[in-house]
C-alpha cells in the first residue's frame, strides 16, 4: 500500500470531510469518467484534478488545463478546439488546440461555470463524439482523453435558470468530488499553516520565526476563511515579509484578521466608546482578559480582537516585565 502523503499527492488534510472527498476521487480517478470537482475558491480544486490524472490509468499521458473564466469568449473555442490558418483575421498558422493537446491525458476544464451557453454545447458534442473540428476545418479529429472540470458556482441553479445545459451538466458530473470550505475543516488549520511554513522557515531570517502564540492561534482558528487554504498560504507567506523572532503574535497577522467579528451586541457602539468601555472594562479586571471577556459578555477570541483593533496591549504598561521582555 501507498503511503498517504504520496497517494495524495502532498495534498495535506485529516478532516473526515475532506479525507472522505479525497478517497473517493483517487475511486473514481482510476474509472475513466468525466468528473466534476466543486468548491469555493482556494479549496484545492486543481490540486485535485492533477491527483485525479496522476491516479489514473492516463497519468503518463498529459495533464493540460484551460481556465473557462480567463479568456473572452470569442477565444474559448479557438483554444479548445483549434484553427486553421487562415480561419479568421490573424490566424497566421493553424493550432491543434487543447484538446488535441491533452489526447491520450487528461483535459482539465478550470471554472466550467463560466463557459458560454453557446460554447457549452460545441463542448457536449465534443465529448459525445470524441473528436474535434478545429475552426475553418472540414475535418474531424479523433480525441481519447478524459474530462475533469471544477467549478466555483451552482451548477444545478444554474441548470434551473437556463445558464448551464442540463445534458451538459449530467454528461460532467458523473462522478463528483465537493471539498469542503477550510471554515468547515477547521481540524486542518494548523496542520496546513505548517506545511506553507516549512519552506519559509528554510531561510536565515526564516529560521527564527516561532509558532503563533495563544492569541495569534485563537484568531487562526476564529477567522471564516473566505479564500480558503489559498488565503491560509497567503497569510503565511506574509508573516515571512518581516519575520518575527520568536513567537508569531497577533502582530505579525494582517490586521483584517484582528478584526472582531460582526457583533450584534456592539454593532450600535462607536468605536471610541467601545474602546474606552474595553478600557474600562480591563482596568475593573485588573487586565484579567477572561474575567473581562465575561464581563462584556464576549468571547476571549472576541476580546482579543477588539483589543488588537483598537491598539489596545494585551498587558497594562504597569504589568509589563521589562526584565522578562528582554530576556525571550
Ligand atoms: N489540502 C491541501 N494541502 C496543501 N496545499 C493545498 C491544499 N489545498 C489547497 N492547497 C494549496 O492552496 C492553493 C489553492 O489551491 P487550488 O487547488 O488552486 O484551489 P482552487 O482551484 O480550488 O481555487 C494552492 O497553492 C494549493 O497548492
Ligand atoms: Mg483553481
Amino acid at each position: 500500500m501507498q503511503i498517504r502523503s504520496s497517494a495524495n499527492l502532498g495534498l495535506i488534510g485529516r478532516n473526515r470531510t475532506f479525507d472522505t472527498a479525497l478517497s473517493f476521487a483517487r475511486k473514481a480517478a482510476r474509472h475513466d469518467c468525466p468528473l466534476l470537482i466543486v468548491g469555493e475558491t482556494g479549496t484545492g480544486k486543481d490540486e485535485v484534478a492533477r491527483l485525479v490524472h496522476a491516479h489514473s490509468t492516463r497519468a503518463s499521458g498529459p495533464f493540460v488545463s484551460l481556465n473557462c473564466a480567463a479568456l473572452p469568449e470569442a477565444l474559448i473555442e479557438s483554444e479548445l478546439f483549434g484553427y486553421e490558418r487562415g480561419a479568421f483575421t490573424g490566424a497566421g498558422r493553424s493550432y491543434a488546440g487543447r484538446f488535441v493537446a491533452a489526447d491520450g491525458g487528461t483535459l482539465f476544464l478550470d471554472e466550467l461555470g463560466d463557459l458560454p451557453l453557446a460554447s457549452q454545447a460545441k463542448l457536449l458534442r465534443a465529448i459525445e463524439h470524441r473528436e474535434v473540428t478545429p475552426l475553418g476545418s472540414m475535418r474531424a479529429r479523433k480525441v481519447d482523453l478524459r474530462i475533469v472540470a471544477a467549478t466555483h458556482q451552482p451548477l444545478e441553479a444554474m441548470v434551473r435558470e437556463r445558464r448551464f445545459r442540463e445534458d451538459l451538466f449530467y454528461r460532467l458530473s458523473v462522478a463528483r468530488v465537493q471539498l469542503p470550505p477550510l471554515r468547515e475543516r477547521r481540524d486542518d488549520i494548523l496542520e496546513l499553516a505548517a506545511h506553507f511554513m516549512a519552506p519559509l522557515k528554510r531561510s536565515a531570517d526564516g529560521a527564527r520565526v516561532g509558532w503563533f502564540d495563544a492569541v495569534a492561534l485563537e484568531c487562526l482558528l476564529a477567522h471564516r476563511w473566505p479564500g480558503n487554504v489559498r488565503e491560509l498560504r497567503n497569510v503565511i507567506e506574509s508573516i515571512f515579509i518581516d519575520p518575527p523572532d520568536g513567537p508569531i503574535t497577533l502582530r505579525s497577522l494582517p490586521a483584517y484578521l484582528a478584526q472582531p467579528f460582526d457583533d450584534p451586541n456592539t454593532a450600535a457602539v462607536p468605536g471610541r466608546n467601545e474602546r474606552q468601555r474595553i478600557l474600562d472594562t480591563l482596568l475593573a479586571t485588573h487586565w484579567n482578559k477572561a474575567a473581562a471577556a465575561r464581563e462584556l459578555k464576549w468571547s476571549r477570541v472576541t476580546l482579543y480582537r477588539k483589543m488588537a483593533k483598537h491598539a489596545i496591549p494585551c498587558a497594562s504598561e504597569a504589568q509589563a516585565d521589562p526584565v522578562r521582555s528582554h530576556a525571550g
